[in-house]
């Protein structure tokens, strides 16, 4: 008798860890405490960034940061689901697994439509990943591309990785997208130390030519993390675009810890060029990083919509949710407008959510009395609910919403009118003590328009969202409230206000029901 070749053990022990890791998963009930009923999260195990993100046959697919084997970081794989509506999404087996020494750090992906690459099989377009290979050994970080041919089923990597290795150890999270003007791929990634993002260019997707450096610029106080780059209508005027560039730092985020900056300006295939030199804070709360947008959306949808790690390195391995940690935020479709002051990134959940909507309860127009009005009479109460408010502050100083409210908790999402400022105070939210920078008031810029304020709220079991005025200043924030704390009110300081309307609609849960 021989014994068994080294590859056949291998095969057998990865089979057997995908029976026991598909027994874990079975395991989750997605109604465990603290389980998002609205927002992605993996069944079980360690989730960050949300990686790959591309459409392709009717399906978006989601990759994301996954430790196989625990809920902390570690054994960096490629997670992956697929959702026919941004919404509802199907798990799939892990897409790209820790091999050889080799991590699978943050990358994108996209459709090489023209094959460029060489590795479709002539009835389909690949799909090309292209991601960071992070050694721990030595702390090499390098470039490496997979395909697949079978809509992201299975994925084989490239014999010929890495695609870029200038031996550095700060080098990582490619974005990729074509470049239709020059006909070649762009990628931008970062150098994370030098607080810089590299564009390289390439006719393939395997030899890529160093274009241009942007950077350091703005916020520089963290590593820099994760750029996308895209270019976006300007709206109200036709014809006229520019180009973002969206760049995560950690630390050193507006709020400490992880953080999203963006910046304006221009692309000419070859060099960024920003428009603005102050900070942009993507998202003013804390716990929206890694943002990434999805490549190949079609375009008669026209659409560019990302979404980002509902967390914080800060606090991200230690907040109390098992048997997973880590959520995704909702996504979010975003545009530029011309504000007085110049031009500024827009965003709005995508309207795909509006499926996941009950039946609305309404509030018509009425005096927000000083203090709290709870609207348990009214049968608003709840843990997964999207809320419109429109609000009038007149003489108050302060006014707004209470949510997920019960005993000695609170989440207020209000409005301090003297400062101009939207908050989201979440010092009374819930179990916190496991971080000492977690219970606190984050605030963001907020201009009153004739007088009044929209305030376009998420709420789920674990997070809030805050849209505000148009989606300019957006507020997101994990929360741990017992699930009990369901309940909603109006609140008003410093003298009366008004409420123009409340709608409140339920949110059906995204996963099968038991
Ligand atoms: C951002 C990040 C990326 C890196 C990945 C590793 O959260 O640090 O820069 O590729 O996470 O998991």
């Amino acid at each position: 008798m021989t014994a068994p070749g080294f590859t056949a053990v291998l095969a057998a022990a990865i089979s057997l860890w995908m029976v026991a890791a598909d027994a874990v998963a079975q395991s989750a009930t997605y109604r465990e405490r603290y389980r998002p009923q609205i927002h992605f999260t993996p069944p079980v195990n360690w989730m960050n960034d949300p990686n790959g993100l591309v459409h392709y046959d009717g399906e978006y697919h989601l990759f994301y940061q996954y430790n196989p084997f625990g809920d902390r970081w570690g054994h960096m794989s490629w997670g992956h689901a697929v959702s026919p509506d941004l919404v509802h999404w199907e798990h799939l087996p892990v897409a790209l697994v820790e091999e050889d020494g080799v991590m699978i750090f943050s990358g994108s992906a996209v459709v090489d439509w023209n094959n460029t690459s060489g590795f479709g099989d002539g009835a389909r377009p690949p799909l090309v990943a292209i991601y960071t290979g992070h050694r721990p050994a030595d702390h090499n970080q390098s470039q490496h591309i997979a395909y697949s041919t079978d809509r992201g089923r299975t994925w084989t990597k490239y014999a010929g990785n890495p695609v870029i290795d200038i031996g550095a150890e700060h080098f990582r999270d490619p974005k990729v997208f074509w470049y239709a003007p020059d006909e070649r791929w762009i990628m931008v990634l970062a150098l994370a130390e030098d607080r810089k993002v590299r564009i390289y260019g390439s006719p393939d997707l395997k030899q890529w030519t160093h274009l241009s450096d942007f950077g350091p610029a703005a916020a520089t106080a963290g590593q820099w993390e994760c750029p996308d780059l895209f270019e976006l209508p300007l709206d109200g005027a036709p014809g006229e675009t520019r180009w973002v560039l969206q760049v995560d730092l950690n630390p050193g985020g507006r709020v400490g810890g992880s953080g999203g900056q963006y910046f304006i300006g221009h692309f000419d295939g070859t060099r960024f060029t920003a428009e603005n030199t102050d900070t942009r804070w993507l998202d003013w709360g804390a716990d929206f990083y890694a943002t990434m947008s999805w490549s190949d959306i079609p375009p008669e949808d026209g659409r560019r919509i990302w979404i980002a790690w509902m967390n914080n390195w800060q606090y991200a391995q230690d907040i109390p949710t098992a048997p997973w940690r880590s959520a995704q935020s909702l996504p979010r479709s975003v545009s530029l407008r011309r504000f007085d002051d110049g031009i500024r990134l827009l965003q709005q959940p995508v309207r795909e959510l509006e499926r996941l909507r009950g039946v609305r309860r309404v509030l018509g127009p009425r005096p927000i009395r000083e203090g709290t009005t709870l609207l348990e009479g009214e049968g608003i109460a709840g843990t997964t609910l999207e809320i419109i408010a429109e609000l009038e502050p007149g003489v108050a100083r302060e006014v707004g919403l209470k949510l997920r409210t019960g005993p000695g908790e609170e989440t207020l999402i209000g409005v301090d009118v003297p400062a101009g400022r939207v908050f989201v105070d979440r010092t009374r939210s819930g179990e916190s003590g496991f971080h000492p920078a977690f219970a606190a008031r984050h605030e963001g810029p907020l201009i009153l328009e004739n007088g009044r304020v929209r305030l376009h709220v998420f709420v789920d079991a674990s997070s809030v969202e805050v849209f505000a005025g148009s989606g300019e200043t957006v507020i997101t924030e994990r929360i741990f409230p017992a699930p009990g704390s369901d309940g909603v009110a109006l609140y008003a300081e410093g003298g009366p206000a008004r409420l123009v309307s409340l709608e409140v609609w339920p949110l059906r849960s995204i996963w099968p029901q038991p």
